[in-house]
């Protein structure tokens, strides 16, 4: 067994070395720019020390469980120490750029008040780092890490109090760092925070019907969804009025753009399809072209779904210069209703699959299958609620990419501005042990291949892309899979944190620099 396995991952490094792209710089227009991307959660680690305060995950993951061999944070890749060596790798593979956050907690303790000269002076020593060594930083401000003390005080999301608090942290911000940062977003995927943190509860704050922190999951999604469109948008009106003329940068926001495509050619799934892809994107890129949540959510979630005001309508429209395309995969659609649980999940009466008359959407890859088998599952937070996304597989179904950048049936809801793919990658468990087999990520070389592909196709079709960032730099916390998931593309040693190379940064290293690996 162990000699054939051998075997197998010798033509695997084979194949992999003898890899060939056809793509280079030259594929994309001129100043593309190539990065990757992580969260400061993820990445961090120290994360109660140098007087960062606690944010809503550490919390979340003191329930017993709640991850794989009940993994934290506290640690993870020790990129608050480690920074240097992480720049230096983007620099060796030829990367343009990184996209990080900030954490909220670091900069303020309880949220609002004093700031922390330490964590402050940590992103200072990120930036110019980076910026020595011709980096360019993209900067997110909110990456699911919410100070917990906003979220005793005032349930976090679910108050309008978070509103001028994540301003007044913004503002802070732009003027700390705003003389190097010239490419900020406001929140990243603000429907996952949504969704998870208060519909099914499986991203803190763990919220929903049923769980055992409380929650509504068909009401308080929306409540939180409609706080982090005002939140963001304040924050870019701050950004416009206060900084961005002499500052000369762009701001906007990172959404998770899922595609779907109707399972059948019949009016039930083509309207369930149109639902599907309203209540995923248009929940946020709806209100920020129009001012308002699109029709077919006003009619489903009714009373449920908060109003703009005039005024708030007038702030939301417009605010974004760039739209940051987090594409995961594509699922066929069917008209579902489900009569007995009234949630965000399925106010849309869609049901999503990843297969049609048998035949998969595109590759799968398992997640978390053997945790799931030896554990029976993760710890239930709630037992009335699905954990879709993650319990299940996620598909490599490139051709969304095409869907998205389009538009789709949605082509009226384009921006004005150029698209940022930060593209999401495909996710393989591996064991700690299997170091060398992880090293060897062909499967991941095809995945980044099949999609730039796909990309310079958009662009040619006119799509105004502007740079692809890969998820991620480093094997890191992977939320509630702990350190299971593996999507960097550099594996790290969880004793020593040595950091290694696999072979997907030398096939970047291929097409961006044009050098043989
Ligand atoms: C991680 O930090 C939390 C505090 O947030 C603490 O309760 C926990 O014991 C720590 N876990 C480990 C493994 O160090
Ligand atoms: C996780 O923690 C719980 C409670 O402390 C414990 O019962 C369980 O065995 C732990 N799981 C693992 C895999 O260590
Ligand atoms: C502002 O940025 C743009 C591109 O990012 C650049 O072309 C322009 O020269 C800059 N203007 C100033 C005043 O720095
Ligand atoms: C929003 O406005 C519509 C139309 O004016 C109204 O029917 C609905 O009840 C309002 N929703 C809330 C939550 O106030
Ligand atoms: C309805 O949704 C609940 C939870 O969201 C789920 O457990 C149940 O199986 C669903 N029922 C149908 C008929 O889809």
């Amino acid at each position: 067994m162990e000699l054939l396995r051998a075997v197998v991952l010798l033509s695997l490094a084979l194949l992999a070395n003898g890899r060939d792209t056809d793509l280079s710089r030259d594929s994309f227009p001129k100043g593309f720019v190539f990065g990757t991307a992580s969260s400061a959660y993820q990445v961090e680690g120290n994360s109660l020390k140098y007087g960062r305060g606690p944010c809503i995950w550490d919390t979340f993951l003191k329930f017993p469980g709640a991850t794989p061999d009940n993994a934290t944070a506290n640690v993870t890749v020790d990129e608050y120490h480690r920074y240097m060596d992480d720049v230096d790798s983007m620099v060796r593979v030829g990367f343009d750029a990184y996209r990080f956050s900030i954490s909220w907690s670091r900069i303020f303790r309880n949220g609002i008040g004093r700031f922390n000269k330490d964590g402050v002076d940590y992103y200072h020593r990120l930036i110019d780092y980076m910026l020595a060594n011709n980096i360019t930083p993209y900067v997110v401000l909110y990456h699911y890490d919410l100070p917990e003390v906003l979220n005793n005080q005032y349930n976090g999301w679910l108050s309008p109090k978070v509103v001028p608090d994540f301003m007044a942290f913004a503002d802070f911000c732009f003027k700390t760092y705003g003389n190097r940062v010239k490419n900020w977003f406001t929140i990243n995927e603000p429907r996952m925070m949504a969704w998870h943190g208060y519909g099914d509860g499986f991203f803190a704050p763990g919220r929903c019907t049923g769980c055992r922190f409380g929650g509504n999951s068909a009401t308080e999604p929306y409540i939180a969804g409609h706080h982090l469109i005002l939140a963001h948008a304040a924050a870019v009106q701050v950004y416009r009025d206060k900084y961005q003329r002499r500052q000369n940068g762009t701001i906007g926001i990172l959404l998770d753009f899922v595609w779907y495509e109707p399972l059948t050619y019949t009016v039930e799934d083509e309207y369930a399809t149109h639902r599907a892809r309203e209540f995923t994107l248009g929940w946020y890129m709806h209100p920020i072209t129009f001012g308002h949540y699109p029709e077919t959510m006003r009619k489903l979630v009714g009373s449920r779904l908060p109003n703009f005001t005039a005024e708030q309508s007038k702030l939301v429209q417009g605010s974004a210069d760039i739209i940051g395309v987090n594409h995961y995969t594509t699922y066929y659609v069917r008209h579902h209703e489900n009569l007995t649980h009234m949630s965000y999940a399925t106010d849309w009466q869609a049901e999503l699959l990843f297969e049609r008359n048998g035949v998969p959407i595109g590759r799968q890859v398992t997640i978390l299958k053997s945790h799931h088998q030896r554990n029976k599952g993760w710890a239930r937070i709630c037992d009335s609620c699905m954990n879709t996304l993650h319990s299940g597989v996620l598909e490599v179904a490139v051709r969304g990419a095409l869907g998205v950048l389009q538009g789709g049936d949605a082509r009226e809801e384009q921006v004005q501005g150029p698209l940022d793919p930060h593209r999401r990658e495909w996710d393989r468990p591996v064991g700690q042990r299997h170091a060398t087999h992880a090293l060897y990520d062909t499967f991941r070389i095809d995945y980044f291949d099949q999609y730039l592909h796909e990309l310079k196709r958009a662009i040619a079709d006119g799509a105004r892309v502007t740079g692809y960032f890969a998820w991620s730099l480093l094997d890191n916390f992977e939320w509630r899979m702990g350190f299971t998931s593996k999507f960097g593309l550099v594996y790290v040693d969880r004793k020593t944190f040595t950091r290694y190379p696999k072979d997907s940064t030398r096939w970047f290293r291929k097409v961006i620099k044009s050098e043989e690996y």
